[in-house]
């Protein structure tokens, strides 16, 4: 099998698979099941300072959108970081990581934004044996409010400054976790960097109401009648969290800097896709806490399948191989034309193809008597709007014209779109004239 052995910023673990800081690693108990069901690392649940307790609500605490089979999509969370005391969490910390010394152990710290408060919580965590901090810069409720977590991932200075205060005063390796609530996630991380910081992590959650009680007009979660916005997670902020990963891995300011990666992980192929594009880590919540620990046995078997086919010996092969694919859109090629093709033996006449297309988009698609629907070339733009509603996999798939063919829709040769921004074909440039 592949060797999935990961050194993530000095930060050695068995694979890359990591909890993120939430509810599975709030507690020695927890992280020791953890580890026993085969999780390389644990980033704890965040830890405070030792001012005034940190009290969570006693009403229920989560909002959940579903897929149409009860899949959970996305969680909305209104928890606060972690209502047990410090002094115990440390306690934990220490005999955990003394009994799991191969296992990555990060301790994820919110304090508030002075330097005193960080100097002292460093030195507090220093002799537990911990592998490295993590900077909650992320949380966008409850501790936001009181000029903490996205309130700080929200002003790339305060990022720097307080970064510059962790790595002066701590010799750990230091990952800031950065909020996605925020327009351009690359200055966060540029800030980050400067700061010195060994690594970012993204991302945290997002800021959201997930749904609204009709009856008593209150967002949910509801406590006694009100509601508040949560941070959402989940499969449904993947492709979020895929697209702030990539910006940060191919932008020329952050290129190189180390990204554990963030967001609707559940999958070894969700992980993979991360690592791709340019992920060290991956940490995981939400699958964890649906499907329990041990969705980290088809993560690990699935990824080591995948590494042996691809022949890849170590993950540092795979890490960032997609970067150099993400390109910006004027980049892309206009000369590669796809026209959709409908299956007949596979497609089972159920119009939504049809009625897509018709209605909606190019009507591009042609229905005889008997319901065999098929393709028109002459009107297809292939935007692949058929292909993502039939409900048959693989029954609509585009294919590519080959070079010298002439598009019907534009009769333009396949070669020649270079030219298509200027061309008496293109009626856009003759309306220019
Ligand atoms: C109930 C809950 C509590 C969380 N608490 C923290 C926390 O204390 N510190 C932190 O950095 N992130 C916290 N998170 C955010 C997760 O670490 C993670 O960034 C986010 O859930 C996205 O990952 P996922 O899609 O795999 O859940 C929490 C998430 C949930 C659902």
């Amino acid at each position: 099998m592949a060797n999935l052995a990961t050194n993530f910023i000095g930060i050695r673990s068995p694979n890359p698979f990591w909890l993120a800081s939430a509810p599975p690693t709030d507690k020695e108990y927890n992280v020791r099941r953890a580890y026993e069901a085969g999780w390389g690392g644990v980033v704890w649940k965040t830890l405070g300072s030792e001012g005034p307790p940190v009290v969570n609500v006693n009403g229920p605490r989560y909002g959940v959108i579903y897929g149409a089979d009860r899949r959970v999509m996305g969680i909305n969370n209104i928890e606060l970081i972690t209502d047990r005391p410090l002094e115990v969490n440390l306690r934990e910390i220490k005999s955990v990581k003394r009994d799991y010394p191969d296992r990555a152990l990060i301790i994820s710290l919110m304090v508030p934004c002075d330097e005193d408060s960080w100097k002292s919580i460093l030195a507090r965590i220093e002799d537990t044996g911990a592998d490295g901090v993590e900077l909650n810069f992320g949380c966008p409720h409850g501790m936001a409010e009181r000029g903490m977590g996205s309130a700080v991932g929200q002003v790339p200075e305060y990022i720097e400054m307080v970064t510059r205060w962790v790595k002066t005063h701590s010799r750990m390796p230091c990952i800031v976790k950065l909020t996605p609530n925020i327009s351009d996630i690359r200055k966060p991380a540029e800030a980050a960097k400067r700061g010195g910081a060994d690594a970012v992590s993204l991302i945290n959650t997002i800021n959201s109401i997930t749904s609204v009680d009709l009856d008593d007009f209150a967002p949910e979660p509801k406590i006694d009648g009100k509601g508040t916005h949560g941070g959402y997670c989940g499969p449904a902020v993947k492709p979020i969290a895929l697209n702030m990963v990539a910006e940060i891995a191919r932008s020329p300011e952050t290129r190189g800097l180390p990204i554990s990666g963030i967001g609707g992980v559940t999958t070894w192929r969700d992980a993979a896709e991360f690592m791709a594009l340019g992920a060290g880590s991956v940490q995981v919540c939400t699958a964890a806490m649906t499907y329990g620990f041990k969705i980290v046995e088809e993560m690990i078997t699935g990824l080591s399948a995948y590494m042996d086919r691809k022949g890849f010996t170590s993950v540092d092969q795979l890490v960032g191989r997609a970067v150099p694919n993400v390109t910006d859109w004027q980049f892309l090629n206009l000369n590669y034309v796809t026209k959709a093709r409908i299956d007949q033996d596979l497609c089972i006449s159920c119009g939504r193809c049809f009625a897509a297309c018709e209605d909606t988009s190019h009507q591009a698609i042609a229905i005889n008597p008997g319901r065999v629907f098929t393709v028109k070339d002459e009107e297809c733009v292939a935007c692949n709007l058929c292909v993502d509603v039939c409900p048959v996999q693989d029954c609509i798939t585009m294919v590519e014209l080959p070079k010298g063919t002439m598009d019907p829709r534009t009769g333009i040769v396949v070669g020649d779109y270079a030219n298509w921004t200027t061309h008496p074909n293109n009626p856009m440039a003759r309306a220019a004239e």
